[in-house]
């Protein structure tokens, strides 16, 4: 077995929403690999913070202001970080989250869901979260004939979570186009995978999970009560996935796969 199986130090890695727990911590990871790691997001205090913690660890990090919904400003991000530290191979989509008026609380009816609220979820999850940006960077790993494509979905993509109807069907289309992407392609020099989290806490599923004293809610213990390891997952444990997925060394015949990382919620029924 190669001692390099794991090591990126040839890779460029792009992280969408690193400025985010979940892909802050895959773009640590990406640089503790060796990538470089441009960290792509709106909230420059914390794409900073993400830098200066990979720098810290030995890693090279740069933070570019961008926004998933913009074409443009993708395209302006993709062209500066190519011309900063070099051919991109690696893009982590992990920009998207859920919108309370898309969540059906106990007692709402479905028929009077918000088709703004549902709008939203679908374009930050699907259009900002995939679709532009494997366009974008798409365009320039089709040129260099090398690339990895990581999308990060969600269990909920397969399994229908109570409550969260429209996030879940945004992310069941997040495994569906990225099957679709791997098949496009395949011969083109690129793979495309998604992660599936299960439950781990951050910014946008806090308040869901948590109650003001730190003591699991209701539905937080519904939800470990369901998971077989009993608790949620730490960003850490998105690590070996994440480096996997992107080795062209470790998964290079792996493609249109749905890695599912949630301590065993979606293997069990009761
Ligand atoms: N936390 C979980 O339990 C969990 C479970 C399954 C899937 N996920 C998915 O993982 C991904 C990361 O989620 P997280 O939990 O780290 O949430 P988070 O809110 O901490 O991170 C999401 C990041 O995306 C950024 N973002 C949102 N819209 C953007 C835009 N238009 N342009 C640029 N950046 C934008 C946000 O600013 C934020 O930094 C999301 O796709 C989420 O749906 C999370």
């Amino acid at each position: 077995m190669s001692s390099r199986l794991f090591d990126l130090s040839d890779d460029v890695a792009v992280v969408i929403g690193g400025t985010g727990a979940l892909g802050g911590g895959m773009a640590q990871a990406l640089a503790e690999a060796g990538a470089k790691v441009a960290i792509l997001g709106r909230n420059a205090e914390r794409g900073e913070e993400r830098v200066r913690a990979i720098e810290a660890a030995g890693g090279k990090g740069l933070f570019v202001s961008a926004d998933a919904m913009s074409c443009e400003s993708l395209a302006a991000a993709r062209d500066a970080i190519q011309s900063k530290l070099g051919t991109i191979s690696v893009l982590v989509n992990a920009a998207g989250g859920n919108k309370p008026d898309a969540t059906l609380i106990p007692g709402a009816d479905f028929c009077k869901l918000s088709r703004t609220a549902w709008n939203e979820v679908f374009d930050l999850n699907l259009v900002g979260g995939v679709l532009l940006p494997s366009q974008v960077f798409g365009e320039a790993m089709l040129a260099a004939e090398k690339g990895s494509i990581i999308n990060i979905a969600s269990m909920s993509g397969m399994i229908p979570l109570s409550r969260v109807v429209a996030y879940s069907a945004a992310k069941a289309a997040v495994i569906n186009l990225t099957m679709f992407l791997a098949r496009e392609w395949a011969t083109r020099g690129i793979r495309v995978n998604a992660i599936s989290p299960g439950f781990f806490p951050a910014d946008q599923n806090r308040k869901l999970l948590f109650n003001e004293d730190g003591s699991y809610s209701v539905r937080g213990q519904q939800i470990i009560g369901h998971t077989p390891m009993a608790r949620f997952g730490k960003a850490e444990e998105l690590s070996g996935a994440v480096v996997w997925l992107a080795s062209q060394r470790a998964a290079s015949f792996v493609t249109g796969q749905n890695i599912v990382v949630d301590g065993g919620f979606s293997a069990v029924t009761i």
